[in-house]
């Protein structure tokens, strides 16, 4: 079972504490739950704001391909996922997977990498809401000064951290604020609430889309692919493989659907259709969302907090009625992308301390809120810090690379199981193995071999930190290890 590093969680293991803990949980999500769910986490900053930003920098209205190249990567990996999350119907997600099947040291890099995924997307997304904050604001004349609701920190043209003269985003972190308040007192996002938001969310884009296309000016769309600038990643097909690992961003979210696992009715049958459902949806609605937008305006116009607002101005006084529902949709969709990201972090904060790989400290649940308070106010602390100080173009893009590099993993780990574990029952059978799945990982290897050196090297500097943490703590404390001697 245990090379040095590659010790296993059985499936046996893994499920009699789904059964342990499942009186806790009440199973109460259907199909049809677990699709808006899913909706719920998917649509946010990434089609409100890095849309625009993706346009703008790499891709001009190429980057309605940027989406379906990005689109299909996620549909491999999303079968993947089903069958992980069809076969371990858990929490506990990437990490809870990879520790079954490639072992605890590749489980810790997901959980490692997760944090990107989680903590560092809410801190993207929180940006995002601020931008829609500070617009919104300004349409009933209170102006939000820019050096209180944007970036300090931001990289220079040669990399390099450099200061932008602004204090802090305000804005960015009292969204975190109040949300991680929300989640330690124990208000848990209901999936009818959730329900709301996302009908707000999608009627908006409809909106948007349904009365945005009469006010195309198809001389916007020419040249649909702008010519490569000289380096790679600024426009041409390099653009657009660019743009594909950026607005990634947009995607992520179904993967939380396998989260919810142990509160789906149904998981066998239903967390495929939860989770290709949210996925199918968003995908077009992404589509059409980012032809219009490049129909409406120039891209050129697009590098700001708030593109669709920028995309209706463009259209002129007969589109003006949409500011405001846009703003609104946008504040309240972010929102909830926010909430769903702080509450899905502790959870995996939690799976890997009582696995022994943090301190116990961190699966400790409030006496009285029953909450992992803990983990959730370190996780609100650290996200709030991060908002503050860095701007959405370089959070997006390290969530999006940390967020490949787990789907990548997850792809692989469907590959690994079937050799290793053929006979285990799958209530879902990622069709067309080997090839979706290693479509999957390189799908995910191509978009992140697109982002940005400094993406990279910054994703380096992450994994050397949780190595350090890996072999210097988590090795030594393994409950699997302790189990089997094999932690010295
Ligand atoms: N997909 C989510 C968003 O775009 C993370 O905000």
């Amino acid at each position: 079972m245990a090379g040095p590093l590659f010790a296993t969680k059985s499936l046996e293991q893994l499920t009699s504490e789904a059964a342990d803990t499942e009186h806790g949980l009440k199973r109460t999500l259907g199909p049809l739950n677990l699709t808006t769910l899913g909706v719920g986490a998917i649509i946010g900053a990434g089609i409100f704001v890095l849309t625009g930003q993706a346009a703008a920098q790499y891709a001009g209205p190429a980057i309605v391909l940027s989406f379906v190249v990005s689109g299909i990567g996620c549909a491999f990996a999303g079968l993947c996922y089903a069958e992980f999350a069809s076969m371990i119907p858990i929490a506990g997600s990437a990490y809870t997977y990879a520790y079954a099947t490639l072992g605890e040291f590749l489980a810790w890099i997901i959980g490692w990498d997760l944090i990107l995924e989680y903590l560092f997307g809410a801190s993207t997304v929180a940006v995002g809401w601020s931008g829609y904050v500070v617009s919104f604001f300004k349409d009933f004349g209170i102006n939000i000064p820019a050096y209180l609701a944007s970036a300090p920190l931001n990289v220079g043209t040669h990399g390099g951290i450099v200061t932008t003269g602004a204090f802090l985003n305000l804005p960015a972190m009292f969204i975190i604020a109040v949300i991680t308040v929300l989640l330690v007192i124990g208000i848990r996002e209901s999936a009818g609430f959730n329900n709301i938001i996302v009908i707000v969310k999608v009627a908006v884009i409809l909106l948007f889309v349904g009365f945005g296309i009469a006010y195309i000016h198809h001389s916007n769309w020419v040249p649909f692919i702008p010519p490569n600038k000289g380096s790679f990643g600024e426009f041409g097909w390099s653009g657009i493989l660019r743009g594909a690992g950026v607005i990634f961003f947009a995607y992520i979210g179904f993967d939380a659907v396998s989260t919810t696992a142990q509160e789906a009715k149904n998981p066998q049958k239903d967390m495929p259709v939860g989770i290709m459902g949210s996925l199918g949806i968003s995908t077009i609605l992404y589509i059409v969302v980012a032809l219009v937008l490049t129909g409406l305006v120039s891209y050129k116009e697009l590098l700001v907090p708030d593109p669709m607002a920028v995309g209706i101005d463009a259209a002129g006084p007969g589109l003006f009625w949409l500011r405001p529902l846009v703003k609104i949709g946008a504040i309240a969709g972010l929102s909830s992308v926010v909430l769903v990201m702080l509450l899905g972090q502790p959870r995996i904060f939690y799976s890997m301390a009582k696995d022994g790989l943090l301190p116990p400290k961190f699966g400790a649940v409030h006496p009285k809120f029953r909450t992992p308070y803990i983990t959730t106010i370190v996780t609100g602390t650290v996200a709030m810090i991060v908002a503050g100080l860095f701007p959405i173009g370089i959070l997006g893009e390290l969530v999006s690379i940390g967020t490949l590099l787990a789907f990548a993993i997850v792809s692989l780990g469907v590959l690994v199981m079937r050799y290793t574990k053929p006979d285990v029952h799958r209530p879902f059978k990622t069709p067309w193995v080997p090839v979706v799945p290693i479509l999957g990982a390189l799908l995910s290897a191509a978009q992140m071999v697109g982002l940005p050196l400094d993406t990279w090297y910054r994703l380096i500097v992450w994994m050397l930190i949780g190595f350090i943490i890996y072999f210097f703590y988590s090795r030594k404390h393994s409950k699997v290890r302790l189990a089997n001697g094999t932690n010295k």
